[in-house]
């Protein structure tokens, strides 16, 4: 009996002893010290090129800053898959988890208000990029931010790559000789503000330069390879060898046009193909000269300004701190013309 209770007495010392140790330092990883930030980000499309650039961009810096921040930064991306009821379901998880930030690549820009309501009521700033929500939504809330890029301007560099061509040699364009451009146009989703800006600006740019336009055809492929692609083909077909010009509110489509350009059979000189974004494959495009020219929207700029923001946020730090913010709560970025002539440059860094 008493040796009995010895032994108790000394395991309820042992473990006394264990717990007081678990309750301070963790000598191998401090880990009871480290705020962990959480950062919820759900994407309209995954599987969108310029969306998944932006992703990894986001995720490499959020990685970088760690390895010298006393936070433990967690980015979780969720894929929406082009539903707007998933992405309302990935917003109310984010919430009941108690994410610090949500960013949001709107599915439906048009319809940010519930997403913007629930984030209000649970007091959970939001970072919209690329998808970007109506201005009387973006009042709804001083917690609410927006990253994009100056869609204006990325129409007008596409076109002025067709303007400076066309100046430098007009025959290297104009294959009919009558002094217009036959073109068509290849358009990203309808109602996103990028396809409808940077085909306004694009057209108007080249006619301001006095160049005249004959549009062929002009359609939507979604901001899609393979819809471009089909697209093109069935152009091909009606109007043969009259395309002179190609122009695609993206790169990806304008890859998947120079697809259907190679395999059909076109007489004398291809069509010029520009379009906009600066992925990779458009990059090498342009090297291999399939692509006269590319217009980069910058995914890098755009990940650190949403990373910044949500950084900022997250650790309560001074938001004024942070570069090109306007009206506090917007950043666009700015493009970069790409051709022949640069692209090298481009082509190292991608
Ligand atoms: C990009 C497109 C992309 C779209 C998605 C645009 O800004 O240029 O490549 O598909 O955003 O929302
Ligand atoms: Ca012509």
């Amino acid at each position: 009996m008493r040796l009995i209770k010895k032994l108790s007495g000394i395991l309820t010392v042992f473990s006394i002893f264990t717990s007081l140790s678990a309750c301070t330092a963790n000598p191998i990883n401090n880990s009871y010290s480290v705020k962990e930030i959480k950062i919820g980000v759900t994407l309209y499309k995954q599987d969108d090129a310029f969306i998944s650039t932006i992703t990894k961009n986001i995720e490499d810096i959020a990685k970088e800053k760690e390895s010298n921040s006393k936070y433990k930064i967690t980015i979780d991306v969720v894929d929406a898959k082009g539903s707007s009821s998933n992405q309302s379901n990935q917003v109310d998880k984010f919430v009941s988890q108690n994410y610090d930030i949500i960013c949001v690549n709107l599915v439906d820009r048009t319809a940010a208000s519930m997403i913007i309501d629930k984030a209000k009521l649970a007091n959970i700033p939001i970072v919209f990029f690329n998808r970007e929500p109506v201005e009387e939504d973006m009042q709804r809330w001083n917690k609410l931010y927006y990253v994009g890029a100056q869609a204006e301007q990325s129409g007008e560099m596409q076109a002025n790559i067709i303007v400076n061509a066309y100046k430098k040699d007009i025959s290297s364009i104009d294959k009919n000789g009558d002094g217009k451009i036959q073109y068509v146009m290849i358009e990203g989703e309808p109602g996103h503000q990028d396809s409808s800006i940077r085909t306004e600006y694009c057209i108007k740019t080249i006619t301001q330069n006095g160049i005249e336009l004959e549009k062929l055809a002009d359609d939507t492929a979604n901001w899609q390879s393979a819809q471009a692609s089909t697209k093109m083909t069935q152009w091909i077909k009606e109007f043969g060898d009259k395309i002179e010009v190609v122009f695609s509110n993206n790169d990806d489509m304008a890859l998947g046009a120079i697809n259907a350009i190679n395999n059909a059979n076109i007489i004398g000189n291809k069509p010029l193909v520009v379009g906009i974004d600066g992925i990779p494959k458009a990059l090498e495009a342009v090297k291999n000269g399939s692509m006269i020219g590319t217009i980069i929207n910058d995914s890098k700029a755009q990940a650190k300004a949403i990373f910044d923001i949500s950084y900022t946020l997250a650790t309560h730090g001074n938001m004024n701190s942070i570069e090109g913010l306007e009206k506090g709560k917007y950043i666009r970025t700015s493009h970069t013309e790409v051709t022949s002539d640069n692209v090298d440059l481009y082509l190292e860094n991608k």
